[in-house]
């Protein structure tokens, strides 16, 4: 059948394809093009969702994929074509719970949605229904809608078991690759600051490929600083991970200079950066994390390294969009490198 693909060079098209996926945006029920030097991957939605830098959408004759059992969480739904087509086609599954967001329309019919999930989704206890992060410890606030349990549970990432607890301490499964990619970057005795930590993956991440000499983790919420404890009693990484519970506030004052700065709280960050960019020293990266309107894609770094210019000299050396946030924003991450 003919359908809209992202045309993307063959050495980027497993990391766009995890990216399409960790968004939703992955068409499931269509097989991946070859061509020559390039893939075509399936896409689901509208194609203003995927960010241009990407890969380009393109219309391609495609082979449908034949499997035995649904291929949809939709399927096992008894409804007409025209209804299902309300329901989102994107959902996250953190260990063995599954979280969904529900327009207004559908609420009423959050029982038969959250059934259909348990029973799509391998492996699922629990499933909520997911009313966003509030407040400033950036808590989720979710409502079981199908199974049984606690919503503590261990979600893999990156090779690692995770403790995470979807209502007491932020966590998101659509970082995967993102936490892996500033892991990756950490150089031979860098000492790293993860700032706003929420349950530490990208600490864990760091540490757990040995380079980072130490990783300092600093969130606000105990409850995200107790999960992390709990996840390094399970991967000790060589005590290279000092957890911290205490708020940018008090921890970056009497903070030494280091090589790498992470900060991910991309709605308020931004008041926080002048003091986050003191943290490092000349030479070091900073990777901050912010979500920026479409409109200002390709122009935002800019407008931060000016308003950095009291600090220091930084340059942006790298900046893309992690993934689509609403129609018209995404989340972007911009890394600095200070020069003097
Ligand atoms: C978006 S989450 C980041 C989670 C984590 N970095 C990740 O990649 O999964 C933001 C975190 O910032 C923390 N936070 C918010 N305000 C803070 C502050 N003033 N000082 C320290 N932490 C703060 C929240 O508790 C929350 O865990």
């Amino acid at each position: 059948m003919i359908a809209r693909g992202l045309l993307v060079p063959r050495s980027r098209g497993e990391e766009v394809r995890q990216d399409l996926q960790e968004a939703g945006l992955l068409r499931p029920d269509l097989a991946i093009r070859r061509e020559v030097g390039s893939l075509v991957l399936p896409l689901s939605g509208h194609p203003d969702e995927v960010p241009a830098s990407w890969g380009e959408v393109v219309e391609r004759e495609f082979r449908e994929v034949r499997r035995k059992g649904p291929v949809r969480y939709r399927d096992l739904l008894p409804w007409p074509e025209a209804e299902k087509e309300l329901l989102p086609r994107s959902f996250d599954v953190v260990g063995e719970v599954v979280l969904i967001r529900l327009p207004a329309g559908l609420e009423g019919r959050k029982a038969e949605i959250g059934e259909a999930l348990r029973r799509f989704v391998p492996g699922t206890r629990l499933v909520g229904l997911d009313h966003g992060v509030h407040g400033p410890d950036r808590r989720r606030v979710v409502e079981k809608i199908a199974g049984t349990g606690p919503w503590r549970t261990r979600h893999k990432e990156n090779g690692v078991e995770l403790d995470v607890d979807v209502e007491r301490a932020y966590f998101s499964p659509r970082l995967a690759r993102e936490h892996a990619r500033v892991a990756q970057a950490v150089r031979s005795g860098d000492r790293v600051y993860d700032l706003c930590c929420g349950v530490g993956p990208f600490s864990i991440a760091i540490a757990r490929l040995g380079r980072a000499a130490q990783v300092t983790a600093v969130d606000a919420n105990p409850d995200a600083i107790e999960l992390l404890r709990a996840t390094l009693e399970r991967y000790p990484v060589g005590g290279r991970v000092s957890p911290r519970a205490a708020r940018l506030e008090e921890f970056l004052p009497g903070a030494p200079p280091v090589e790498r700065v992470v900060m991910n709280l991309p709605h308020e960050g931004i008041k926080y950066l002048p003091s986050v960019a003191r943290t490092a020293v000349a030479g070091g990266h900073l990777y901050y994390y912010e979500v920026v309107p479409r409109s200002e894609f390709g122009r935002r770094g800019n407008t931060l390294v000016n308003a950095l210019s009291p600090v220091g000299t930084f340059a942006v050396v790298a900046e893309r969009v992690v993934h689509p946030y609403s129609p018209a924003s995404g989340l972007a991450l911009f890394e600095f490198e200070r020069r003097g």
